[in-house]
């Protein structure tokens, strides 16, 4: 654990349960204005005692996130721009610049080195137990228990390429894991060659060291680079690798446990269900396995983990690292966009706002085109494109009011493309629609203004001619393009029901469908909609817009699976209350956050 890291740390000293009891209260804590590291010293499982402690919400806040870069965000975006944009040197002073700035990429280069401190203890053979770490099972459904901060290391067949990323593992026994490396992910496409060859593929999983480790497996580098360089770059020294005891992978020397052993390609297993960060739990599905043949730790080692549910968690503040961090390396392939955000509440790749200074009609569908098709940018579903006389993109109350009043259905593009596997609401896997608004071409009609009526009587208009509308709320009213959400009892379809109301063109702009509870609930709708949207079904333009954010099932002709929502276990929350152990939230925002 890093030094800079313990005032930030809370101890919490009463045994808690691995299955659910301590990833509920890390889940509670995410949510606090302030969250802080939780340190749980007592783990149990049932009876059974672990003298390993469990760490979680280690990217706590905005602030912890520095001290672990050890650098201001923007600072090291800054770096690597320089180093993208370096021209020949031709003065004395640009060439010692220039020689600076090669002397930080020879700090990417790992260094192997004999010893590691996460090889003092070594347990081989029948001692090397997955059931002696403390993993946690996180939600009710899960199919058990899984290591959600684990470090995967492979290599490609002919050892030429070496990767790490961040995937989750799920325990099936003592020696068996699953490996939840999504199909577009690196070690997905490594994998295939040792299918191909009918090899057997190393793998080692690193727990823990230094928190930046985690963070740079997650870091959405270009297939072929190890993003340990990236380690080496942000922390101004030669990564420090040392061989696995099993395996001839190399594993940071810090790590606090490593899970060594292999994975043989002609074995999948079913993984699943899973509490997933979009909110939704991802479905069942079979994965590749991992065996283990080893697991070393250090001396007093402690094991990380963290809780991925509905937002916001502690990938929020992971999340703005890697959008900070990118945006130079983003700028390579769309020079002129000037910033961007991806808000937590749109899952990330669910909604993306981009900020640009457009040189020429359709500059911004030009570089909607070019995200869509770059690396995991490509996962983006919606994306909207402000110019540069827009607010601050993280100025969203502002924002949202400029986006409403220089909207035009004219600059709507939609398409068809590749989405995240996570994605559970586009009509097929892997592949759905896409939903780029361009506003930095501002609206050219004038827009009549909408005659606004009071929520009341607008519902009890639409009620007249659809009873199954239940619930009416108007937001940005003030706007060019209020927004009307409508909540409906779902024994028809949004587009049936679209189809009626959209006569309404005097007092609707742009009407949003729900069968859920978010209608008063701002943050948790934009999460609810950006996840719920296929554009190619979902998303009509008419004399009004409609937008169907409900869930869907076969009424819409969706004839996937629908997945359930990530909630927590009543039971859990009241045990955790009788325990004292929530303090410092309100009733009313763990309600807002659908924690209640
Ligand atoms: C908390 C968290 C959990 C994640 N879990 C998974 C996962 O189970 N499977 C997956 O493919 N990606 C997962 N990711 C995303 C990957 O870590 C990320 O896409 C990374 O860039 C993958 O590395 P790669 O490009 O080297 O494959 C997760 C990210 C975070 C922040």
């Amino acid at each position: 654990m890093l030094e800079v890291l313990k005032p930030y740390i809370k101890e919490i000293d009463t045994p808690l349960d691995v299955k659910l009891e301590i990833p509920h209260l890390a889940y509670i804590e995410a949510k606090k204005k302030n969250p802080k590291i939780l340190m749980f010293t007592n783990p149990v499982d049932g009876d059974k005692k672990f003298d390993i402690p469990v760490v979680m919400n280690i990217f706590a806040n905005d602030e912890v996130v520095e001290r672990i870069f050890g650098k201001n965000l923007d600072f090291i975006a800054k770096e690597i721009e320089e180093l993208i944009k370096m021209k020949p040197p031709k003065t004395l002073s640009e060439k010692l610049k220039a020689f600076g700035k090669l002397f930080a990429i020879k700090n990417t280069i790992p260094k192997t080195v004999k010893s590691g401190e996460c090889q003092y203890h070594i347990y081989q053979g029948e001692l090397a137990k997955l059931s002696n770490l403390p993993i946690l099972k996180t939600w009710e459904k899960d199919g058990g228990k899984f290591i959600t901060m684990g470090q995967v290391y492979t290599k490609s067949l002919d050892g030429s390429v070496r990767n790490v990323g961040m995937y989750r593992l799920q325990i099936y026994d003592d020696k068996r894991l699953g490996l939840h490396w999504q199909i577009h992910k690196d070690s997905a496409h490594l994998f295939w060659e040792y299918k191909k060859a009918n090899k057997k593929m190393p793998v080692s999983i690193a727990i823990g060291g230094d928190p930046l480790w985690t963070w740079c497996a997650t870091a959405p580098m270009p297939p072929g680079i190890f993003e340990v360089m990236l380690y080496g770059f942000i922390r101004g020294k030669n990564p420090k690798l040392v061989k696995c005891i099993s395996n001839d992978l190399e594993v940071p020397a810090d790590a606090d446990i490593v899970i060594e052993g292999y994975c043989d390609p002609r074995e999948m297993e079913i993984e699943g269900m899973f509490g997933d960060h979009t909110g939704y739990y991802t479905l069942k599905k079979p994965f590749p396995v991992m065996h283990v043949e080893a697991i070393t730790t250090k001396k007093n080692p402690v094991f990380y983990a963290t809780v991925v549910g509905k937002p916001p968690l502690e990938d929020k503040y992971m999340g703005y690292a890697t959008e900070r961090i990118f945006l130079p390396l983003l700028k390579t392939t769309a020079p002129d966009l000037i910033d961007y955000a991806m808000p937590e509440n749109g899952v990330f790749h669910n909604l993306i706002l981009c900020k640009i200074a457009p040189r020429y009609p359709g500059h911004s569908m030009q570089i909607m085109h070019s995200l869509w098709g770059v690396g995991q940018m490509s996962f983006v579903k919606h994306a909207i494109f402000v110019g540069e006389d827009a607010p601050e993109l993280r100025d969203y109350e502002n924002l949202i009011r400029y986006i409403l009043n220089n909207f035009d259905s004219k600059n709507i593009l939609i398409s068809k493309g590749i989405v995240d596997e996570l994605d559970h609401s586009s009509v097929e896997e892997l592949v759905g629609g896409k939903l780029g608004i361009d506003i930095s071409e501002k609206c050219k009609v004038k827009n009549e203004n909408c005659i606004i009526l009071n929520d009341e009587e607008l519902l009890e208009r639409l009620q007249s001619v659809e009873p199954l509308i239940k619930d009416v709320k108007q937001y940005m009213t003030d706007t060019k393009n209020p927004v009307c959400v409508i909540k409906f009892k779902k024994e028809k379809s949004a587009k049936e029901i679209f189809e009626k109301i959209k006569n309404f063109k005097e007092n609707l702009r742009i009407v949003i469908f729900i069968n859920t509870d978010e209608i008063n609930n701002p943050y948790m709708l934009v999460w609810r909609v950006t996840n719920n949207i296929d554009a190619l079904r979902d998303v009509w333009i008419d004399e009004i817009i409609g937008i169907d954010g409900s869930n869907k099932n076969a009424l819409d002709g969706f004839t996937r699976e629908w997945p359930p929502d990530v909630d927590t276990t009543p039971q859990v929350i009241e045990k955790l209350k009788k325990l004292g152990l929530i303090k410092g939230i309100s009733e009313e925002e763990l309600r807002k956050y659908q924690v209640l």
